[in-house]
């Protein structure tokens, strides 16, 4: 069967909280999401356009429930704050979809001097989840997505270069990004069997889809590839925030190379599986942020 979203099903009762969800497939998973009458919160770092997400979003679905949250995901003290508010509103959290993301920005770091790929795909998402985690531990079979992409397939952790310490490099600075999003998915679930949780920790790719993503480099390049529509790519993270799978999934396109297709369990490199590797970006990542899981 070739799932879409006309098999996903009712969420009422459901509260998800999506980043990045003003635009690209973020904003396509808030839409089919109300769709389906899920409480849908929808994130991101710029006022002005997770209002006009939410208008437009509200035009195609009179009566949806969407709330808007404001943080920047390459500054801690933005995520804190967030996270404060959002907890201060609510009880509980069903589904935590950890989408945002860049690729190729200029070079830089963020607030906390991270690189900014490695700093925003990775560690605010690591900061919220941590963040979040007490309500995802309260909630009866919650569970965190994360997003990766086919280039974590090149993608390596070097320790030595995770503050942007060596000249830039585009391709593998964003690999370095999406494998760590993905060590983490799977570090995550690991901890969580651990402990017995009732909640999952599942990984998805969207393979090439039509969004802003390359909006700081060359927007044309995607046409070089097979690729589809936002609302296509956003069928692997809808599928892996909603079917009944696994924790440690890493769902994905099932066509060539993955780059196109409908939501099936997608490859995940060795490197990427190896526990060793989960518990030294862990451990980093706590020092660095001085950010802990509560389990
Ligand atoms: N499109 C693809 O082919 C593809 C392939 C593999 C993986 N992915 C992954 O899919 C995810 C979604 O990307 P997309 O393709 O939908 O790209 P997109 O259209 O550019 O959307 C990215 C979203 O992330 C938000 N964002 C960026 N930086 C942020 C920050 N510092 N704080 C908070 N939000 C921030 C953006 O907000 P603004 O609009 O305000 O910038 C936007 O809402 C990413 O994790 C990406 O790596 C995409």
């Amino acid at each position: 069967m070739n799932w879409t979203t006309e098999n996903l099903k009712d969420q009422s009762g459901k509260l998800f909280v999506i980043t990045g969800a003003n635009t690209g497939l973020g904003y396509e998973m808030a839409l089919e999401l109300a769709k389906k009458s899920a409480y849908v919160v929808m994130t991101g770092r710029n006022e002005n356009k997770l209002q006009e997400a939410k208008a437009e979003i509200l035009k195609r679905v009179p009566g949806a429930t969407l709330e808007l949250g404001l943080m920047d995901l390459s500054d801690i003290s933005s995520i804190k704050n967030f996270a404060k508010v959002f907890k201060s509103k609510h009880e509980k959290l069903d589904v935590l979809i950890n989408n945002a993301g860049i690729m190729f920005p200029p070079p830089g770091r963020t607030k906390d001097g991270f690189e900014l790929e490695f700093g925003v795909n990775y560690i605010g998402h690591y900061v919220l989840t941590a963040l979040l985690f007490p309500l995802l531990k309260k909630t009866a079979k919650s569970r965190i997505v994360s997003m990766s992409s086919i280039a974590h397939l090149n993608g390596r952790v070097d320790f030595e270069n995770l503050k942007l310490e060596k000249p830039f490099d585009k391709f593998r600075e964003y690999g370095q990004s999406k494998v760590a999003d993905l060590i983490f998915s799977l570090e995550l679930q690991r901890r969580i069997e651990k402990r017995k949780l009732d909640i999952i920790s599942v990984a998805a790719h969207p393979g090439i889809s039509k969004t802003e993503l390359l909006r700081t480099d060359s927007p044309e390049k995607i046409n070089e590839f097979p690729h589809m529509s936002a609302k296509q790519g956003a069928f692997s993270a809808l599928y892996a925030a909603t079917e009944p799978i696994e924790g440690g999934s890493y769902i994905g396109p099932d066509g060539e190379g993955e780059m196109t297709g409908y939501p099936a369990p997608a490859f995940i490199s060795e490197y990427a599986q190896d526990p060793e590797l989960g518990t030294q970006l862990w451990g980093y990542t706590e020092q660095e942020t001085g950010v802990l899981f509560d389990f």
